[in-house]
């Protein structure tokens, strides 16, 4: 089995799907792992750690996508890319499928095998495979640091010969995987850290941590939804969230959104208003920009000012810690891989739930059922 790593050629990609530990792993169960010349290089993996433990470089994106019975990626591939991969390989990464008609498409209609790392189930048996997890991570961490280096405070409290420092307020919005680790950064750094989700069953997570959980005056704004994640808000619920928030946001010193909901925009957590409330100089880090914002103004991939709020939209995070984030996402890989494998050879169960649920296309079809819905819903048809 030719288990081949194209070199990622979207915009601002620095990860890489496989990095040379994993490499030496795949190599060692008979597995032929072969590398496009130069694909962890931005990652801080030349061609050279992969070579010595057994991989073959190969030079260009022909010789890396043709031939392979696995390509293993982090972005989606472009419609070039798809077109290289041969009948009935298989495609494993993050692939966007709910969204991506036309990649679907395609990978349907050339036979291709493919696995959408975002829909691999969320359960425990799974846990090891789980790149949203470990890029959340990733995201949580660096936003923190992000924010603050864009606040004007230093994090701990300093006591100098030039007076004491208070430390700085962070509030975290959405304590899921990235809310949780940008808590533990920010604790970390000495913030005072306060945080709040719709899910109240991540209170004691959040205590355990050494933040606050703030809670509603009645217990009104719960929505914990299926397989872990939060539902929708009703308005009303809404509406005494935006007070809670409101009440707890004057003394904040940087501010970390992470608030998503699977299949939805992302639910708005500060308005307008509220940024005017805030203390001039404060800090809002949008990881949740890209599904359209937990922050009033806030632009995906810009650092905007509103109100004298600073607001980072930030976008794709992980790859601004490329080194970490690749090994993280390579050791995921390799455990699906090693799931879909026996004996070094392909062994694809679409019964089992993990394998099944996370697979896209299959023998010329769309095989995952919510990503067909989504598809549909989305072309209006
Ligand atoms: P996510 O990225 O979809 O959402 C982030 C957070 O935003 C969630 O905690 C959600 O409750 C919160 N949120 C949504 N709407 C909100 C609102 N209006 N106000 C405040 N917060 C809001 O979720 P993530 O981090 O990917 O995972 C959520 C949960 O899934 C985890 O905490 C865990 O329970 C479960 N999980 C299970 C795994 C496994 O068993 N393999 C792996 C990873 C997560």
């Amino acid at each position: 089995m030719i288990v081949s790593v194209p070199k990622e050629t979207a915009a601002g990609e620095t990860r890489v799907a496989l990095t040379p530990d994993v490499v030496k792993r795949l190599v060692g169960a008979g597995t032929t792992v072969r590398i496009e010349g130069g694909a962890g290089l931005a990652a801080g993996f030349p061609d050279d750690a992969y070579a010595e433990l057994g991989a073959e470089i190969v030079t260009g994106a022909d010789a890396a996508w043709k031939d392979a019975d696995v390509v293993v990626k982090v972005q989606p591939p472009t419609s070039e890319e798809t077109a290289k991969l041969k009948q009935r390989s298989v495609l494993i990464g993050l692939l966007q499928p709910f969204t991506n008609q036309e990649l679907v498409t395609d990978l349907a209609s050339r036979g291709v095998t493919s696995f959408g790392l975002e829909a691999l189930p969320r359960i425990t048996r799974a846990q090891s495979m789980d790149v949203l997890s470990s890029m959340s991570t990733v995201a949580g961490y660096k936003a923190v640091l992000l924010g603050a280096g864009a606040s004007g405070k230093l994090f701990p409290m300093l006591t100098t010969a030039a007076g004491t420092v208070v430390p700085a307020r962070v509030l975290v919005l959405g304590a899921g995987v990235a809310g949780l680790q940008a808590i533990a950064t920010a604790r970390r750094l000495g913030a005072v850290v306060k945080a709040f989700d719709v899910r109240p069953e991540v209170k004691e997570q959040v205590e355990s941590l050494g933040a606050d959980f703030i809670v509603a005056d009645e217990a009104a704004v719960e929505a914990s939804g299926e397989g872990g994640y939060a539902k929708e808000l009703t308005e009303d619920q809404h509406h005494k969230e935006l007070e809670l928030i409101g009440r707890n946001l004057g003394d904040i010193d940087v501010v970390i959104t992470t608030a998503l909901i699977p299949g939805k925009p992302a639910p708005q957590l500060i308005t307008d208003a509220m940024l005017q409330q805030m203390k001039p100089g404060a800090v809002v880090v949008d990881l949740a920009a890209e599904a359209g914002g937990n922050c009033a103004g806030a632009k995906a991939g810009e650092e905007v000012e509103v109100h004298g709020v600073k607001i980072l939209g930030l976008l794709n995070l992980p790859a601004s810690v490329p080194l970490d984030a690749s090994r993280m996402y390579a050791r995921n890989m390799m455990t699906f891989l090693n799931h879909i494998t026996k004996d070094g050879e392909l062994n694809l169960d679409l019964e089992d739930e993990i394998t099944g649920g996370t697979c896209i296309t299959h023998e010329g079809k769309i095989v995952h059922e919510a990503v067909s819905k989504a598809l549909n819903e989305g072309s209006g048809s």
